[in-house]
């Protein structure tokens, strides 16, 4: 069966080329309000988005990821924070202390409500016709992003994401692959032989999709995934997480 959302959610594909072309300040406040619908766990609500169409701004947070020229040719950034800042308040307002943010459950919690949230910006904003890409190197250089963006203690920029209106050359662009389905889904338990297998097809699968789009320079999978995993990468995550209030304590 086909519906007009699976038809966006199987056609989304990362957009890194904008016509320079604005988002309306209606679209982005629905796109916003409808990211406020994303769950939470325990309706905790420890997501905050901070977002900007300020172009000086745009340009210094594509330096502040690395250079990520992209970045600056959208229209609009938002930044996704992990926000136990405001569940501090309705923790201590009964005169209790606030100490989530200290163990693996907090950070597991925020990762995973920021990724929600993530999803539910870009469904938005695709589904208004614009082009969007998560920017996770927001995280590359965490220590300057709390003050650029004014961090208080408790909260961390856990993604970004970019929007604007998208050239007909991205709209146009082929879809990037994935690896086999049935090594992706698995009905009842893990197959770590299959998932395994799985991995090194895709290799010959995306060297395939890079010749046939003329982007045959662009990386392997072996050497994408080996650049970032074989050795760690922004590296100041730890220490701007420990910075602003976050900790490993569990016993
Ligand atoms: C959490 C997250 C962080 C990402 N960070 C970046 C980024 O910093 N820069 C970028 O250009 N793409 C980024 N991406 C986009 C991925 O590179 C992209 O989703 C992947 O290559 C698959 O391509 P597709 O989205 O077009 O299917 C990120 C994606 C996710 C989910």
């Amino acid at each position: 069966m086909e519906t007009p959302m699976l038809k966006q959610l199987q056609n989304r594909k990362s957009i890194r080329q904008f016509t320079g072309e604005a988002v309306s300040e209606e679209d982005l406040q629905l796109i916003l309000k409808t990211a406020q619908r994303a769950p939470t766990s325990i309706n905790g609500q420890q997501i905050s988005l901070v977002y900007t169409k300020d172009k000086a701004k745009l340009q210094q947070i594509a330096q502040l990821c690395g250079g990520q020229a992209h970045i600056a040719t959208a229209d609009v950034f938002v930044g996704i924070i992990i926000d136990f800042n405001r569940t501090s308040a309705i923790v201590e307002s009964i005169g209790k202390h606030h100490v989530i943010e200290q163990s693996a459950e907090g950070i597991m919690v925020g990762a995973v409500d920021a990724g929600i949230m993530l999803n539910h910006l870009q469904s938005a904003a695709e589904a208004l016709g614009y082009g969007t890409t998560a920017i996770g190197a927001v995280r590359g250089k965490s220590d300057e992003m709390v003050s650029f963006f004014n961090l208080p203690a408790k909260t961390f920029l856990a993604v970004g994401c970019t929007i604007g209106v998208a050239t007909e050359t991205a709209k146009n662009a082929p879809l990037k692959p994935r690896v086999a389905f049935d090594t992706f889904a698995m009905q009842g338990v893990y197959d770590s032989d299959k998932v395994r297998q799985g991995a090194l097809a895709y290799e010959l699968t995306l060297k395939e999709f890079r010749d046939k789009t003329g982007s045959g320079s662009m990386p392997t999978y072996a050497t994408i995934t080996s650049n970032y995993y074989a050795d760690g990468y922004y590296r100041k995550t730890a220490k701007t997480l420990m910075a602003q209030g976050f900790a490993f304590k569990d016993e």
